[in-house]
Formats: C-alpha cells, structure tokens, sequence
C-alpha cells in the first residue's frame, strides 16, 4: 500500500507517533473546537516506527509544553514537532503532567466529582510514572495507565 501523504502545514503543532485511534481523545483532552481550529488529522496510517499510528495537526497554534504533555495520557511516546514557516522548529517527546485537571472522570461512582446536583471538577495527582498512576485528589481512587483512556470526558 502507499503510504498516505498528508500536507506539511505552515505554523503550528503536530502531534505525531500517536497510538492508532488515539487522535479523537486527544482532541478533546486538548480541548480543540473543530469549529475554530484548522486540523489536519490522520487516523491508522502506516509508520515505520510503530506499525500504524495516527498524526494531528494543529494549524496555526503552538502549544506550550505544559499543555502538549497531557497528550502522554493516552499518547506516552507522541513526538510533538512545533513548526515555523514550514520547518520543524522543535522537537520534544511528552512527559506525563504531575498534575491532571478537568477532562479525566473518576471512576469511584460515590466520588464527589461525580455528584449531579454540586460535581466539581476532578484533579488527580501523578503516584507513579511506571507504571503511570494517578489518584483522585477527592477520594483516594487510584486510576491506571490502562484505565485513562475510557475515562476521557466526552466533550
Ligand atoms: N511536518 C508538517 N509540516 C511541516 C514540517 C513537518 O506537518 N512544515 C510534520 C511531518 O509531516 C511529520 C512531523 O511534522 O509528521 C515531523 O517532521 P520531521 O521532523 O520532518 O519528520 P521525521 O524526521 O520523520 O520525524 P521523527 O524523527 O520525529 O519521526
Ligand atoms: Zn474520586
């Protein structure tokens, strides 16, 4: 098969060596509007490196460094490529935030950022780097790297 070409963009951030079908949570864990943000994404496309993997390009925004690590969540070995005038200007590899607010669900049901009538906004704190592990600052509940991804709030 020929490898899916996809266009190289002028400025802005591409994720890149994301775990195929990946590119869908980090969009929300970034919190990107499709509405107002140019995006090329590529969902299973063929990487010499791993196999398959998915890329996002974000047109017209560099992401700090801060942000782009929430991506190692679910993306722990995403290259992130900041781009000026058509060539990479930097290059990092994401390291997992010792700190996760907002976009992760706790998965205790009795936690009380899971409370209808007064939810408040989860924070989980960094345990373990390996294995990545994370606690509810509320509650206790430690959440596993396997766990994250299907704790991911919808949008
Ligand atoms: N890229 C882009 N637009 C540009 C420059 C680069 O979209 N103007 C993208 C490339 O398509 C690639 C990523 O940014 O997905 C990294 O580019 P580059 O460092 O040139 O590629 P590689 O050397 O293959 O990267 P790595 O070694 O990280 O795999
Ligand atoms: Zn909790």
């Amino acid at each position: 098969m020929v490898a899916l070409k996809v266009k190289r963009i002028e400025m802005g951030t591409v994720l890149d060596h994301l775990p195929p079908g990946t590119a869908p949570q980090i969009m929300r864990i970034l919190d990107i509007d499709p509405t107002e943000t140019t995006l090329l994404v590529a969902i299973n496309v063929e990487s010499s490196k791993m196999g398959r993997k998915d890329i996002l390009k974000i047109e017209g925004k560099i992401l700090s460094e801060e942000e782009a690590n929430k991506v190692a969540l679910v993306a722990p070995n995403a290259t992130v490529n900041i781009v000026r005038d058509y060539s990479v200007a930097e290059k990092f590899q994401v390291k997992p935030p010792e700190r996760v607010e907002g976009f992760l669900r706790c998965p205790n049901p009795n936690c009380i950022t899971n409370d209808e009538r007064e939810p408040v906004d989860t924070v989980f704190v960094r345990e373990s780097r390996e294995p990545l592990e994370y606690r509810c600052r509320y509650c206790e509940r430690t959440v596993r790297e396997d766990q994250i991804r299907e704790l991911i709030r919808p949008s």
